[in-house]
């Protein structure tokens, strides 16, 4: 059974504690919180400020993608507002070394993040460093888009080097996943699947939830 990692990037911002509590509560381990600065990504969602106020109105483990420019300079403020892992893109900072020292350094777990034109071995020097690694399976920007199938061999590709090296680093694949989609990704050696549109946007994200988890 995957690890479901729901995105409050389809939730209802005006509500977003309670749509939170909805989908942990359901059995999600994990709450993946995309951060968007409009720069990186054609698109602006959430900042610092809003997953301080998450942290205290949900428990659960905070997954912070960062899909910003400058991720060194703005990771240690997602560390303090209560982010349990920071993710951020090896195409906005292509020498990640310093930074994934300094969060674990910091206490909290660490990931790093490819674009679907970036290839799975742009990661590998890296993986001792990562508790995770994630695997775009769309353009990052923006939720309920189509799911790239093409992504799957790179998830393939990260999770035999994972392995053959014995390193226990989870693989995660954003983008598309829906309880169609989610079975090629979990095959593929995905652990950690995030979903949007498919279970925060949903009519019943606790029912979708629940169905995610019996796959
Ligand atoms: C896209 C974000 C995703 C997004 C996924 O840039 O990183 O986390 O919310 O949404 P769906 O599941 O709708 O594709
Ligand atoms: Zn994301």
């Amino acid at each position: 059974m995957a690890i479901l990692a729901p995105s409050i990037l389809s939730a209802d911002f005006a509500n977003l504690g309670r749509d939170a509590r909805r989908v942990l509560d359901a059995g999600a381990t994990m709450l993946h919180i995309d951060v968007m600065d409009g720069h990186f990504v054609p698109n602006i969602s959430i900042g610092a400020p809003v997953v301080k106020s998450l942290r205290r109105a949900a428990d659960g483990f905070f997954d912070c993608h960062l899909m910003i420019s400058d991720p060194a300079r703005y990771a240690g403020a997602f560390v303090k507002a209560g982010a349990d892992l920071v993710n951020f893109h090896i195409e906005a900072l292509p020498e990640p070394e310093a930074l994934l020292r300094q969060l674990r350094a910091q206490g909290v777990k660490t990931g790093l993040t490819v674009k679907p034109g970036t290839p799975a071995a742009a990661l590998f020097p890296y993986l001792p460093l990562c508790d995770l690694v994630l695997v775009m399976s769309v353009e990052p920007g923006f939720g309920g888009q189509k799911f790239m199938a093409d992504m799957l061999p790179k998830v393939r590709a990260l999770r035999a080097e994972i392995d053959r090296r014995g390193l226990s680093c989870l693989v995660e694949i954003d983008g598309g996943i829906t309880l169609e989609t989610a079975p090629q990704a979990i095959a593929a050696g995905a652990d950690v699947l995030v979903a949007g549109s498919a279970v925060c946007g949903a009519a019943d994200p606790a029912a979708a939830v629940r169905a995610f988890l019996s796959l």
